[in-house]
């Protein structure tokens, strides 16, 4: 199987996850957008979702789910969201999308994050992949020497601004032994908006696709 294959495998686990009625959390990414296409199939039980992206939001009102306001739903039952990377605490890095922050705070308020991803995205230490940081466009060399006094290597991701209309940069050459401590240092930064290590607000299940099929870790 291939590595989208995986990920599909992944998305469709996570549907025995619902609940029967609600409003559902809904992340970004080519995983998220396999469970979408899932839940074509049971979009009827739901009263619709809160999204976190413009692309997710276009694409669950494709499949004929509304979308709401995250200040118009109460706490939400469940959030489904992919990642970048994952420790075996189910501390995340997420942003590749550069949708961190939205997702942030739809898994912050949410009652349970369920992760979906393939399992190359099972790590021991995060930081191989680049840890992005959503800034302040005026902040960006400002925190990126902060960055670099944590022993990153920050690189401005070119031509890309997120949905609220900020810069992200990549940092390079972490090993990310402290997830939740380093979470704490970079988004003490002045500037930076959100860092995309979720360590204070983990994921409570991780689902992997795999070639001996989806596994689940709690
Ligand atoms: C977007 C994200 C995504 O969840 C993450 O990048 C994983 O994406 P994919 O499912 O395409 O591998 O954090 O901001």
């Amino acid at each position: 199987m291939n590595q989208d294959e995986l990920k599909r495998q992944a998305a469709q686990a996570a549907l025995e996850y619902l609940p029967d009625s609600g409003v559902l959390g809904i992340g970004t990414g080519s995983t998220v957008n396999h469970f979408i296409d899932f839940l074509a199939d049971v979009k009827n039980r739901f009263e619709g979702a809160v999204s976190s992206s413009e692309a997710s939001t276009e694409r669950l009102k494709a499949i004929g789910m509304q979308v709401f306001d995250l200040n118009a739903v109460g706490e939400l039952e469940i959030y489904v969201d992919g990642a970048d990377e994952s420790n075996h605490s189910l501390h995340l890095i997420k942003g590749g999308g550069g949708a961190l922050t939205r997702e942030k705070i739809i898994a912050a308020a949410s009652k349970k994050f369920v992760c979906i991803a393939d399992e190359s995205k099972l790590v021991h230490v995060m930081g191989k992949f680049p840890l992005p940081v959503e800034v302040i466009p005026m902040a960006r060399s400002y925190v990126a020497r902060e960055l670099v006094k944590l022993g990153g290597t920050p690189v401005w991701r070119e031509n890309f601004i997120t949905d609220n209309g900020n810069i992200i940069l990549d940092v390079q050459n972490l090993e990310i032994m402290e997830p939740v401590k380093l979470e704490t240092q970079i988004n003490q930064i002045a500037g930076v908006v959100t860092v995309g290590i979720f360590g204070h607000r983990p994921a409570d299940v991780l689902i992997l696709g795999s070639e001996s099929g989806p596994k689940t870790i709690l």
